[in-house]
Formats: C-alpha cells, structure tokens, sequence
C-alpha cells in the first residue's frame, strides 16, 4: 500500500513539473493575434490601420522581426513597454502576428 502512495506522490510532482513548462513554448499565430486584439488594437486597430495616438499603420511598417520584438518590449514615444506585462514569448507571438498584417 506504502508503494502505491508512492507512486500517486511521484504522479502528481510529475504532473506538476509538465505543467509548470513555459506554456508558450511553441508558436502559436491565433494566441498572437488574441494577445495582438487586447493589447496593441486600441491604437493600431485589429487590422493595424487604425493610427490612433499616431500610432504608425503597421501593414506599411517595415521592420524586421527583432526589431519589433525590441520596441514591444521597450515601447517607442507614445506606445508604452510591454516588457512588464507580457512574456518574451507573448511578445515574439505579437510580433509574429504583426508580420501577417503586411
Ligand atoms: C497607446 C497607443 C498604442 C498602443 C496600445 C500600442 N502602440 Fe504600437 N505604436 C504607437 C505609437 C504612437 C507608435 C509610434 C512610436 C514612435 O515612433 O514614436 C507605435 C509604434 C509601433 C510599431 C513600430 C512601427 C514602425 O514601423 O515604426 C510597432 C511594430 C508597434 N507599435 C506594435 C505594437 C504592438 C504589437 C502593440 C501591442 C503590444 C502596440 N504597438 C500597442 C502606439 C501604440
């Protein structure tokens, strides 16, 4: 019986120790783009024309991916850093997304 106690414990820390893997670990365009509708569509709009505040329309927008990865996370004049909020992996999702608006 000891052995079967055991075995649930070991279960369980197993069970724990998957789940605590970074949950982002793999892309995921339509996480990005949830992500890009909360937190960036306010200015940029869902399809990244609006140009609200003077946000620039990002379907003309012509960095590359680490550069957006680095102004998400640093925020740029009138757009904040979202370094705080969000999980390098959010924002490499984000930024990915921002990619397909072109
Ligand atoms: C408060 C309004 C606001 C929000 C919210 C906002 N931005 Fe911006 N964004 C701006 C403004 C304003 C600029 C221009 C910054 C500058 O050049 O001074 C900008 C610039 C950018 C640029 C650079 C475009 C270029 O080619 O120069 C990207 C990319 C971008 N934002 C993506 C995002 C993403 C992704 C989010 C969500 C995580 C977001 N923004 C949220 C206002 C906003």
């Amino acid at each position: 019986m000891k052995g079967f106690l055991y075995l649930v414990i070991w279960a369980l820390a197993f069970a724990f120790s998957c789940s605590s893997a970074p949950a982002n670990a793999t892309p995921d365009p339509a996480e990005g783009e949830a992500l890009y509708r909360k937190y960036c569509a306010l200015c940029h709009g869902a399809d990244g024309r609006k140009g609200f505040n003077g946000a620039p329309d990002l379907t003309l927008s012509t960095l590359k991916r680490e550069e957006r990865i680095r102004l998400i996370g640093d925020g740029k004049g009138q757009m904040a850093p979202y370094k705080e909020l969000l999980t390098p992996a959010q924002i490499e999702q984000i930024a990915d997304f921002t990619l397909t608006l072109r």
